[in-house]
């Protein structure tokens, strides 16, 4: 399930030549993908400002920049933030103006397009360590053996992988204590998880404003960089920063300078993303706590090995024998269950297997059916389990 054609779609039904499936691989988390009200604002926009204003941002910017700005830095409750088409042009970008001929602390798993702005800054001179995924103790081991400054630490918020997130509070603080920036990419946490409150709907907490909030920490020394083309369903992404480094980023990131922006539907669909996510977004991230919930539970009562203990909608399982892909990858296209198969090399060999992303679009019919066809498989393949099989004990 790479690579595929998809022909029509209908809600989170999808059909890819004579086959209709249930859709468990997008990352449109909230659903608004197929919100009527963010559908119906575009054309005003396109109306207005036309399809693509093709100037780099530093050659001049729709108003619309300096709206959506605001209202994320209000949302991520930060001093100020920058827009880019994408969370890969800030990392290529920024990564290497942050840690200039200084070093970065690179988590493993990481995600790829972070690895990349840690190669294009050691090209112009920065020393690129890494440490094990979620290692702190390693971390700060490497952070000790190093003088070189400035330091960046680099990492994924919400693992997209794993589905999984690391407590922040132990990185920011060997941050702090180390006088390291942390770097955080919370793509597949921003619009998922939010501040927690007494009267939150659900452990995903409220206003979907990143894992920062989420886990109570604050900014110092921290950087966030997140997008809209997942929970949002627009292209944009942005990083939170001080104001003073925002002007010089203006100048020296080269995106800014010298790439087309977004086009004018992505920015109207993040305006009114926001605006919705504001009003309903709360429980939108209900429905999808509900759902991964009931997928979460499913596995333990058969068993099945996640690496998912968060209960964010990306649940991955493996397969125990590596020659079982394949095989488990065509059974779930032929009962009608399209998810990202975890192929050699885009995972380790021992990781081999499938990722289920849930989104607000999904529905408990779709669910029960993924239900059922994981009793299916579970059955036909041998799948990771929870607690190793025990050899059986020898009557003697
Ligand atoms: C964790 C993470 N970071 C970065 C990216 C790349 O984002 P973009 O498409 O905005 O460059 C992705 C893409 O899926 C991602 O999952």
């Amino acid at each position: 399930m790479l690579d595929a054609v998809i022909d029509e779609r209908y809600g989170r039904r999808i059909r890819t030549g004579d086959r209709w499936l249930f859709d468990f691989a997008s990352s449109s988390y909230l659903g608004f993908d197929q919100d009527r009200e963010i559908i119906d604002a575009v054309p005003a926009y396109l109306d207005r400002w036309g399809t693509q204003p093709s100037w780099p941002r530093l050659g001049g910017g729709p108003a619309l920049y300096e709206e959506i700005e605001e209202k994320v830095t209000e949302l991520v409750g930060v001093e100020d933030t920058l827009l880019f088409p994408t969370v890969t042009h800030i990392h290529t970008s920024v990564i290497p103006l942050l840690a200039g001929t200084g070093a970065i602390f690179l988590d493993a798993r990481a995600h790829r397009a972070i690895h990349d702005g840690a190669m294009v800054a050691r090209g112009q001179g920065a020393t690129v360590h890494h440490f094990r995924h979620d290692d702190p103790a390693h971390l700060e081991g490497l952070l000790r053996s190093s003088a070189i400054t400035p330091r960046v630490i680099a990492l994924d918020g919400v693992c997209s992988m794993l589905g999984s997130a690391p407590d922040l509070g132990v990185f920011a603080r060997l941050a702090r204590e180390n006088d390291a920036l942390l770097y955080v990419d919370d793509t597949h946490g921003f619009g998922v998880v939010g501040e927690r409150t007494s009267n939150e709907l659900c452990p995903l907490g409220t206003r979907g404003n990143g894992v920062i909030r989420h886990q109570g920490e604050t900014y110092e020394n921290v950087i966030l960089v997140a997008c809209f083309s997942k929970a949002f369903s627009s292209l944009l992404a942005f990083l939170t920063l001080p104001t003073r480094l925002k002007d010089v980023l203006k100048v020296a990131a080269h995106p800014y300078r010298h790439s087309d922006p977004s086009p004018i539907a992505s920015l109207a669909t993040t305006i009114a993303g926001l605006d919705v996510n504001e009003r309903r977004g709360d429980l939108s991230r209900l429905d999808l706590y509900r759902m991964t919930e009931r997928v979460l539970d499913r596995l333990h009562e058969l068993d099945i090995y996640t690496p998912n203990r968060s209960g964010y909608p990306l649940i991955q399982v493996r397969v125990a024998d590596r020659e079982d892909n394949d095989a488990v990858g065509r059974y779930l296209f032929d009962s009608g269950i399209y998810v990202a198969m975890d192929a050699y090399p885009l995972v380790p060999m021992d990781e081999l297997g499938f990722r289920i992303q849930i989104t607000a679009a999904n529905d408990d019919e779709q669910i029960e059916q993924l239900c059922q066809v994981l009793g299916e498989i579970n059955e036909r393949f041998e799948l990771r389990q929870a607690q190793p099989v025990r050899a059986a004990v020898p009557v003697t």
